[in-house]
């Protein structure tokens, strides 16, 4: 049977995240850097799938899956989350074609920025999307240490965190602090991450003003985090990073954009390393977070 490129189903899910996984390692892997990834649930493309299938898209002949590309749009941002080809077939053009299938679900979707955070490291994925109109905005390093290091002489929060629920003001809060933050509401995002136990939501306050979120994960990872002002960025993190040295977790990390220079400064001060350094790619006039923190390069 020949290539064949098609929308994606639930049941393909478990195996593009298998796929993808051994995608990121093998490229990992040959730079240096080491294995990055491991399996986990596909809950996050599941919820995408459901919400609007028209970004997902596998490539297979008769006997495996070959690539995935998986987009999403929220507001008039597309965002695309995931591009893999399996190792032994890359450079035959597969991915540019799941590309041109991901690229026409912005088109259909009337957004006006398209965003996506690459490998810095990758050659390939750069030109390919630079082919397609998108151009490297920014770096964003995926930092890490371990607790005990990060907990050491932190500064004291000076942002008060109460946790995320459902409710309507909470969301009409969220909402406003992402069109601060990043041009959009991610309602539905937060509504997704609510879901999840395997990550907690606060919401930050200067005093009786609400200035930002922040999420954790039990594996003490920060992000996403926003806030309505740059200036006070910098104490959302910290008040994130306690957080997560109060709990009971081995490593702390989060991608932090090389435009926020004040959380670059703490999270060095903190003596956390840089991991892995990554890149936003963008259509011309978006990114250059200065009140955001992406989660991962999937959720953004
Ligand atoms: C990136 C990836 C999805 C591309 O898929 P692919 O099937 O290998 O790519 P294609 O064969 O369709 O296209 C390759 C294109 O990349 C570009 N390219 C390749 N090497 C390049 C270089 N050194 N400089 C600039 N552009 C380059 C060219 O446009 C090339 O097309 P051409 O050979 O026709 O000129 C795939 O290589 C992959 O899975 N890589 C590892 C994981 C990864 O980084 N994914 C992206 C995460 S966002």
């Amino acid at each position: 049977m020949s290539l064949v490129y098609r929308p994606a189903r639930a049941n393909d899910l478990a195996a593009a995240d298998a796929l993808v996984v051994a995608s990121i390692n093998e490229l990992t892997i040959r730079h240096g850097f080491g294995p990055m990834a491991s399996a986990s649930p596909p809950s996050f493309q599941l919820f995408s799938l459901e919400d609007d299938p028209d970004g997902l898209w596998v490539a297979e002949d008769s006997r495996a899956m070959l690539g995935f590309a998986w987009s999403w749009v929220c507001g008039d941002v597309w965002f695309l989350a995931q591009l893999f080809v399996d190792p032994a077939r890359q450079g035959e053009g597969i991915g540019n074609e799941l590309l041109e299938r991901t690229m026409e679900h912005a088109r259909k979707s009337g957004a006006a920025h398209k965003a996506l955070i690459t490998f810095t490291f990758n050659r390939v994925s750069q030109g390919l999307y630079m082919r397609h109109g998108l151009f490297p905005r920014m770096p964003v390093y995926l930092f890490n240490a371990a607790r005990d290091r990060v907990a050491q002489a932190l500064p004291e929060p000076r942002l008060r965190a109460a946790a995320i629920d459902d409710s309507a003001a909470t969301m009409e809060k969220l909402a406003a602090i992402d069109s601060s933050a990043i041009g959009i509401s991610r309602e539905k995002h937060h509504r997704h991450l609510l879901n999840d136990a395997a990550v907690g939501g606060v919401l930050l306050h200067a005093g009786s003003e609400c200035v930002g979120y922040a999420y954790i994960s039990a594996s003490g990872h920060i992000g996403p985090l926003a806030v309505t002002r740059s200036g006070i960025l910098r104490d959302a993190f910290s008040t994130a990073l306690r957080l997560a040295a109060d709990s009971s977790v081995e490593k702390i990390s989060a991608f932090l954009p090389g435009t926020c220079d004040s959380v670059l400064s703490l999270a060095v001060k903190q003596g956390m390393r840089i991991s892995f350094p990554m890149l936003l790619i963008a259509s011309p006039g978006y990114g250059g977070w200065t009140q955001y923190l992406p989660r991962n390069p999937g959720f953004m």
